[in-house]
């Protein structure tokens, strides 16, 4: 909990004891209402992430020389994708921020029906600051497109970890940590109903990290061929997911795909059978949930399901 006034910043624990003041900053700067409200959130971020790893509830902020609190106080100014985005291109929260040439935030509508999560930029996303631009991207639009997904209509595309790691190495634990309170507040933000993990990184990241707290230890990787083609329940906070029961498609929050990573793909051509079975399966579920979606890839579906007897027995159990 945070005290702030034009002079000075309170910050306040719950404790066993109580409410205790746990810290007085004195400003020397009048700091106006706006400064006061990202000075809040950057402590309350910082804090939260070097406690736990992770930032998993947004707070609504009430200062004490900003009059009564009204019904717009604590709104959720700040906290739209764009201005996420804003503080993602100037974090230098971890070491890939000094190497890096451009952050890339993640684009894509403003409202999506899919969040797509992949690993990390690579060096055409670097120099250009958006995501899945290279090769990887170009198959990744076609996966998308397969199933009647852009990110121009109703994806959002990010990465786990918004800036490049040096040589596309592996991002380290430290980095995704460091980045993962930006990945919650996307979330939150866009409140997606499914989010697809595109490989190892995303899918270990939202399936089986740990809270990080208690000293918790982050449970070692599981190959993406173990994490694919089931739905988990997306958990805040820690991202641990739970599974979904398969032959349930209600609509009770955010569900997690995984599939393979459009990189593994372009070098391996076997997997690309599998990972469209995993598309199928999305597509399955958002036209249970999405009537928009439901009538735009009606034409789609049915060609599938010409195809494949399998696909059209589900069609017709969860459509019908
Ligand atoms: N691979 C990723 O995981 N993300 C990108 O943005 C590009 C390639």
């Amino acid at each position: 909990m945070f005290v702030l006034s034009s002079k000075t910043c309170q910050i306040w624990r719950l404790s066993p004891g109580g409410l205790a003041i746990a810290e007085t900053l004195r400003l020397n700067e009048h700091v106006n209402a706006e400064q006061k409200l990202k000075l809040a959130r950057f402590l309350d971020l910082s804090i939260d992430t070097l406690k736990s790893g992770y930032r998993s509830v947004m707070y609504n902020y009430h200062f004490s020389d900003d009059g009564a609190p009204s019904a717009a106080a604590g709104a959720e100014t700040g906290f739209s994708p764009a201005d996420i985005a804003a503080e993602i291109t100037s974090c230098s929260g971890c070491r890939l921020g000094k190497t890096r040439n451009k952050a890339v935030p993640g684009e894509g509508a403003e409202h999506p029906l899919v969040l797509v999560l992949g690993e990390g930029p690579g060096a055409e996303e670097d120099a250009s600051g958006r995501p899945f631009v290279g090769p990887a991207g170009r198959l990744l639009d076609k996966m998308l497109a397969s199933i009647g997904l852009s990110r121009e209509k109703n994806c959002f595309i990010a990465n786990t970890v918004k800036c490049r790691p040096p040589g596309n190495r592996d991002p380290e634990l430290s980095e995704i940590r460091a980045c993962a309170p930006f990945l919650a507040r996307q979330i939150e933000a866009l409140k997606p109903l499914f989010i697809l993990a595109v490989g190892k990184v995303a899918a270990n990241r939202l399936l089986r990290a740990s809270p990080g707290q208690n000293g918790d230890e982050e449970p070692s990787p599981e190959p993406i061929s173990r994490l694919r083609g089931r739905f988990f329940d997306f958990r805040f906070p820690g991202f641990r997911g739970d599974p979904h029961p398969a032959d349930s498609v209600e609509d009770s929050g955010i569900r997690v795909l995984a599939t393979y990573h459009p990189s593994a793909l372009l070098r391996d051509d076997s997997l690309k059978i599998p990972a469209f079975e995993d598309l199928k399966k999305l597509m399955l579920r958002l036209a249970v949930l999405d009537e928009g979606y439901r009538q735009e890839s009606r034409a789609l579906m049915a060609k599938y399901a010409a195809k494949d007897p399998v696909f059209a027995a589900e069609v017709e159990e969860f459509l019908s």
